[in-house]
């Protein structure tokens, strides 16, 4: 199933947001002897909005912790919630990339391979082509061979069908880049160690190995003999792949089923990188899903915290990500089933089940402007398996929004922490000219009150002067032609000519 394209969809692996509801069954015509929950609901919704608001000062005091940790990160290796790793690419793509390059795209519930022609830069992208196959739920709690032979076995299988637009001069192996969306401390462009999983995998033997060796050792068993020459964070792919079509992209954001950003910054702003020879600056990966400082929780995200399998972890993005809004709301929702009968007498199995209430899902109840909500109605019927009237749905629309809204402005917040550190660093290098932060991930590409609210909080919080120059653009291409040009930057062939 390989697809050809001039440009390639995102790679954000939060499924493509309100399509679940395309296909929904019709209403059953309720036996709604269902009282109303509106009147004895609404307290518990009064108290929702409230301990999930996010005034302006709340958000400053967030994007100023947001800047304290990434210096204390910067500082000493340890220094604070916000691992600040550095990804050793010190040069970004200049356009001159040439030649033929493989990425292999491993971070949530797809794993994607892509390959590229590059043609410098009178021709730029000549072809791509990629391939996407969901990951086997039973391989996210599997060991670590049997998830990298799946990886490599689809890359073995992507490489066989390599048409005739793709060229690989004689003498040379195929190179990939290889993202991998999870913490690694980088040990060199083309190698470093997972430090844990996020984004509830669970594999086993991973942690504190090399994942490149990791996948070297697959490829080897099946006696495919390609070359990992760049290892990236999908944050880094993105800011790598944004900036091949526009120099002032600075950072990078993926929302998606987790949540990371990376930026450009000044090598003699790391205090803790003592000899590490190179140019003026670097990417650091924050690894800002780890931030915790000053976000407004409640016993719901407490709750949900306490039965992940990684408890007391990665707090922002269990506030803001794709992979846990749908289970807040769950959450909630459950509540007011339990204590308000939010559902009349609807049996609770369903909606007792963890994550089986979507971010997909709050995106499609939230597209529904009908007077009754009858897709919202449909959603909770067929997913969660209850029953509603009109102002029940009205409800479990709020909440939505409330958890929503809440993700979308403290992502917002998080980003202005970003800018603000490196216009502090540097007057004038963000505000004073126009500075470009490339987005990526269904979550943002595919829920849009998420990202109005996303972009709302960060106008209040720059001020219009400010934000003015401030682009937030969705980076189309993803993090996967990002890697495969930075496979290109660190080809052990030179194939390009920089
Ligand atoms: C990982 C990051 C990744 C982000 C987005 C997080 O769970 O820790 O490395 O960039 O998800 O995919």
């Amino acid at each position: 199933m390989s697809v050809t394209a001039a440009t390639s969809p995102s790679v954000g692996s939060f499924h493509p947001s309100c399509r679940r509801s395309t296909r929904l069954a019709a209403l059953p015509r309720f036996r709604m002897s269902v009282r109303s929950a509106a009147v004895s609901v609404t307290p518990l919704v009064t108290e929702l909005r409230k301990d999930c608001t996010t005034p302006l000062p709340l958000l400053r005091h967030v994007a100023d912790a947001m800047a304290a940790d990434m210096r204390a990160g910067l500082a000493v290796e340890g220094g604070s919630d916000l691992k600040m790793i550095l990804s050793y690419v010190d040069s970004l793509p200049t356009g001159n990339e040439k030649g033929l390059f493989y990425a292999l795209d491993l971070g949530g519930t797809n794993f994607r391979v892509l390959r590229v022609q590059l043609g410098g830069k009178e021709e730029r992208v000549i072809a791509t082509e990629f391939d996407q196959v969901p990951i086997p739920k039973d391989l996210m709690f599997g060991t670590s061979e049997e998830l990298f032979d799946f990886i490599a076995s689809g890359l073995a299988q992507f490489a066989q069908n390599e048409g005739n637009k793709f060229h690989l001069p004689t003498g040379t192996k195929r190179e990939i880049g290889f993202t991998f969306s999870f913490p690694v401390k980088q040990t060199a462009v083309d190698s470093g160690i997972l430090i844990k999983w996020t984004k509830g995998f669970s594999v086993s033997g991973t942690a504190g190995r090399d994942v490149v060796a990791c996948l070297n050792e697959a490829m080897e068993r099946l006696g495919l003999d390609m070359r990992v020459s760049a290892l990236v964070n999908d944050t880094v792919g993105t800011l790598a792949g944004a900036r091949y079509w526009d120099d002032d992209v600075m950072v990078a954001v993926i929302l998606g089923t987790g949540t990371n950003a990376c930026y450009v910054e000044r090598v003699d702003a790391i205090p803790k990188l003592q000899d590490h020879a190179s140019s003026g600056s670097t990417i650091i990966n924050t690894e800002w899903g780890a931030f915790s400082k000053g976000l407004p929780l409640t016993e719901f995200d407490r709750d949900m915290d306490a039965a992940s399998i990684n408890p007391g972890e990665q707090i922002f993005e269990k506030t803001i990500s794709g992979m846990y809004l749908g289970e807040i709301v769950r959450r909630v929702l459950l509540k007011m089933a339990e204590a308000d009968a939010l559902f009349g007498d609807s049996i609770l199995e369903k909606l007792s089940t963890p994550f089986v209430l979507g971010t997909p899902d709050l995106c499609a109840m939230q597209q529904d402007t009908s007077d009754d909500l009858q897709d919202v109605g449909s959603i909770l019927y067929n997913v969660a398996g209850v029953e509603s009237n009109p102002s029940a749905r009205k409800i479990v629309v709020e909440v939505c929004d409330t958890i929503v809204k809440r993700g979308g402005r403290l992502a917002g917040a998080g980003i202005v922490g970003i800018l603000q550190k490196m216009e502090e660093d540097s007057k004038g290098v963000i505000f004073g000219k126009r500075t470009v932060v490339a987005m990526d991930g269904g979550l943002y590409e595919n829920y849009p009150q998420y990202r109005t609210y996303l972009s709302e909080a960060v106008t209040e919080l720059l001020g219009d002067d400010s934000a003015k120059n401030v682009v937030i653009e969705h980076s189309k291409d993803g993090s996967g032609i990002g890697a495969a040009l930075l496979a290109a930057a660190n080809s052990k062939y030179h194939s390009h000519d920089s």
